[in-house]
């Protein structure tokens, strides 16, 4: 089959590796329909993401037909499903928690022993995101199989297209998980840093959850522009101090709650960020938390902070006396997917969001090296890419196309 696979730092290829089969009974392989690019994949292109090996098959936003399933997967040859990134077996400590994204199984042991090293327990298992989390092939690919699948898939009704759902399989969620940890009440408040997909989702969840006002900020016009078009106020963060507007627009308070959807790759330049590039190019540093350091500067006394963005290991300066003295609230995590899709398909069918208007691009999975240096190097044109396997490269499909497949 033909797949996306991780070469090195700034590089990408497509290419031809082995159809992935049945290892377990409980798992199905899925002919990939759609697979999206996320900010995540970004920060593995950076090369920031340890753990990864040239050759790995990348990917973790896809939805699919089952075409074969193991003697106790739940799903039929047939259905149309979204797979979250979290691989989740449903059955230990963590997942009957409802903390999939915790899961102690999913994680295979040979892996298990490195992530236990860096973040002090082994992290979960997820979709194409480096032998971390388990080394698992990902979904941008022409097959993927999917562990746990009698936990994780959503089945998809026919008549909804693929545009309507692919999201559930992360940033919807990730955008809902983070305005659901900002813990908002009627009449709060949001600022949210960052308006690509997981900001961009984050400011519709907060304005669903109650929030009266939702502040996005970002530097680009049409990352800007859907902020707005959501239902955001916007600041452009190369125009304007972002504290000083913050503090003029809450009445010299700050706001309620706080969400950084930006993470390690912070752009800008403030000294503190341009401190964190020369540190994280020498190799002193993991992160670039300039967005969090202002989201924590510019929160309201006793107010949230919501984390929902990758971060790869120790902040420098982070401002814990700040955060302790006001009294702060941070909640975080990687996104325990399979806790809202139910609900979330739900909305989307009641017509809560607008699920399609963030997609700037569909294009041919054999174009995906061209797409990830788009993504990287043109995000106010590319706001999200769909990667439609079986399109011949160059190929690409409009929305109505798509609707009337
Ligand atoms: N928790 C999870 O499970 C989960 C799931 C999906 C994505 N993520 C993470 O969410 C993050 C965002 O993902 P995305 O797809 O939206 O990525 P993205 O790169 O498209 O968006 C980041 C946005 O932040 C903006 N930005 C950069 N510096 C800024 C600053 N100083 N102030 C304000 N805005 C700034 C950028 O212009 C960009 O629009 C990534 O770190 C990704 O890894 C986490
Ligand atoms: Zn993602
Ligand atoms: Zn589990």
């Amino acid at each position: 089959m033909r797949a996306v696979t991780w070469q090195g730092r700034h590089k990408i290829s497509v290419d031809t590796v082995p159809d992935p089969e049945i290892v377990n009974p409980r798992d199905a392989i899925l002919q990939v329909t759609s697979t999206a690019i996320c900010g995540s994949d970004l920060h593995l292109y950076d090369g920031y993401i340890p753990g990864m090996r040239a050759g790995d098959v990348v990917g973790h936003e896809f939805m699919g037909k089952v075409i074969e399933v193991g003697a106790q997967s739940s799903l039929k040859v047939g259905q149309r499903v979204v797979v979250p990134f979290t691989i989740s077996c449903g059955q230990c400590f963590f997942c009957e928690k409802q903390q999939f994204s915790a899961c102690d199984n999913a994680n295979p042991s040979e892996t298990r022993d490195a992530s236990e090293m860096m973040m002090g327990h082994a992290m979960g298992g997820a979709f194409g995101y480096a032998h971390l989390t388990g080394g698992y092939a990902g979904g941008q690919a022409d097959y993927v199989r999917v562990p746990y699948s009698d936990i994780g898939p959503v089945v998809i009704p026919d008549d909804m297209p693929d545009d309507d759902v692919l999201f559930l399989s992360d940033i919807l969620p990730t955008g809902w998980q983070a305005a659901v940890n900002a813990d908002i009440e009627p009449g709060d408040t949001v600022a949210i840093w960052g308006c690509g997909p997981v900001g961009l989702f984050a400011i519709q969840s907060a304005l669903l959850l109650g929030a009266e006002r939702v502040i996005a900020i970002d530097h680009f016009p049409a990352r800007l522009a859907l902020a707005r078009r959501y239902g955001a106020d916007i600041l452009d963060y190369t125009q304007v101090n972002v504290r000083e507007a913050l503090d003029e627009m809450t009445g010299g308070i700050g706001p309620d709650a706080c969400i950084d959807c930006v993470g390690m790759e912070s752009h800008g330049f403030t000294v503190d960020n341009v401190v964190d590039r020369v540190k994280v190019q020498l190799m002193l540093a993991t992160d670039r938390p300039h967005a969090l350091r202002q989201a924590i500067l510019a929160c309201r006394k006793g107010g949230r902070v919501s984390i929902p963005v990758v971060y790869g290991g120790f902040a420098d300066k982070f401002p814990l006396g700040q955060l302790m003295e006001k009294g702060l609230t941070i909640k975080s995590g990687q996104t325990h997917v399979q806790r809202y899709t139910g609900d979330l398909l739900k909305m989307i069918q009641d017509g809560k969001f607008d699920m399609t208007s963030l997609i700037s691009h569909h294009a041919s999975l054999e174009d995906a090296a061209d797409m990830y240096r788009n993504w990287h190097d043109k995000q106010n044109e590319y706001t999200k890419i769909v990667l439609k396997p079986g399109l011949a490269k160059g190929e690409t499909v409009t929305r109505s196309q798509l609707e009337h497949a």
